[in-house]
């Protein structure tokens, strides 16, 4: 199995590109096939995800072509086949074919998505959606036949403002008949990308980036060409790295006003970065001080870069705290970075790391846990002594594009292993 082996403590000079964002990419793959004429998507991010995708697109008979970080979906001859648990397992966001199929056909038969075991992740208020939309459920040990005689618009309130279940809403509503009210909505940018490319397909959404959206269905998508909004966890990741190794690391392509939230605690620790229209530079590495963070749904600190900052935080002088209140299972790299040499503390619900710092990280062969915390794993061994391996660098590369690549570019000892 490939692994990263990393020798740390090299200066990082240059400029890093983001790509597009994953979570935006994943679900407007799947967003297409709603489309009755071709889409095509630009800036898509390279990375294993996508790759599983276009599988699932395959299955289902979509005229997929693909190649320079752009996708072209024709879905006229599509044919709605059930999605095996092999093709669903492989990533989380193949639950967004469950809006989508229901959105177009009314029916929709596949098993339950996978994805990083960062928490119980339930689908209970996509399914909530579904059913105030005229759908019927039925699940049998994990596979799921959704089916309605007609979707028909109703007013949905969201208990929590989750991600998936305001997409796969809208997914489920363009087409519907009448008005779908989606309250206490998810207002993260990649939700606000999906709306607009539905809507430049001719869907009429309204209240795109608020806690209200007011769907109008229609029964026809136009054709329409979208460019992937910029990864702000992808740029947040490579921020953090520039802020404790960067000199004159310029991290471009990206939307600061995403990352606010992030900026914000970094500045407050003690970093100096220089904030432009589609970049961050961080000139020099300073010393830092200790910070608390609570990650929260956006504009908040986001939970996926709440990993990526342990390593940032055990590199500040006094003592951290981390919240981390969305996933109830996200502090499982903090075993390998105490192996590293961090003094970490895990309160007994696991919501809360207690970071001592300023220690320093000695090079060790560590894990990959999930995707974010592997990224985090990267970070250590940037910033480490000595050698350090990651082991099941699948969960990195199936959301960082040649990370290893872009790091080696900026002066990083970095390279893939076998
Ligand atoms: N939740 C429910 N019921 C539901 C749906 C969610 O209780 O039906 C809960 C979850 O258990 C969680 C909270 O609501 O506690 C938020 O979950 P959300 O639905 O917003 O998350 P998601 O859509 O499954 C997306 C991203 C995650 C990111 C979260 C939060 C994708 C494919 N995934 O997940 O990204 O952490 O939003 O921002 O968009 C990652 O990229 O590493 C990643 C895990």
């Amino acid at each position: 199995m490939p692994r990263i082996k990393i020798n740390g403590k090299k200066t990082l000079s240059g400029e890093i590109s983001v790509e597009g964002a994953k979570n935006s990419a994943v679900a407007l793959i799947p967003a297409s096939i709603l489309c009755d004429e071709e889409v095509k998507i630009n800036n898509l991010p390279n990375i294993s995800d996508i790759d599983s995708l276009e599988e699932i697109l395959e299955h289902l008979n979509v005229k997929v072509s693909s190649g320079n970080h752009s996708i072209t979906i024709d879905a006229k001859n599509m044919k709605n086949e059930e999605i095996s648990c092999i093709l669903s397992n492989k990533l989380r966001a193949s639950y967004y074919f469950m809006g989508a199929l229901l959105g177009k056909y009314k029916f929709v038969k596949m098993c339950f998505p996978g994805g990083c075991s960062i928490g119980e992740r339930p689908i209970n208020l996509h399914l909530k959606g579904f059913e105030k939309l005229g759908a019927v459920i039925e699940e049998n040990d994990g596979e799921f036949v959704i089916h309605a005689d007609e979707l028909i618009g109703d007013e949905i309130f969201l208990d929590i403002p989750s991600v998936g279940a305001t997409i796969n809403i809208i997914l489920a509503s363009v087409k519907a008949k009448g008005e779908t009210i989606i309250e206490n909505a998810a207002m993260e940018p990649e939700i606000v990308d999906v709306c607009n490319c539905l809507n430049s397909m001719g869907a009429k959404i309204k209240g795109v980036g608020t806690g209200r959206l007011e769907i109008t269905g229609v029964s026809y998508l136009h054709s329409c060409e979208h460019s992937v909004v910029p990864d702000r966890i992808e740029a947040g990741t490579y921020v953090i790295m520039a802020s404790l190794l960067g000199k004159n690391l310029k991290i471009t392509n990206l939307n600061p006003l995403h990352i606010e939230s992030l900026t914000s605690k970094l500045e407050e620790a003690g970093v100096k970065l220089e904030i432009g229209e589609d970049y961050v530079l961080c000139k020099k590495v300073r010393e830092y001080n200790a910070i608390d963070i609570t990650t929260m749904v956006y504009p908040g600190f986001p939970t996926d870069l709440q990993q990526p900052m342990v390593p940032f935080l055990v590199s500040c002088n006094g003592t951290s705290h981390i919240e981390e209140t969305i996933w109830e299972n996200r502090f499982m790299n903090i075993p390998d970075t105490v192996k590293m040499g961090a003094s970490i503390e895990i309160n007994d619900d696991n919501t809360i790391a207690t970071i001592y710092g300023k220690r320093n990280l000695i090079g060790k062969e560590v894990v990959s846990t999930d995707l974010r915390g592997g990224a985090s794993m990267v970070i250590c061994g940037l910033i480490a002594d000595g050698t350090t391996i990651v082991d099941n660098i699948e969960h990195i590369l199936r959301g960082y594009e040649d990370i290893v690549g872009k790091l080696k570019n900026v002066g990083a000892d970095i390279e893939i292993i076998d």
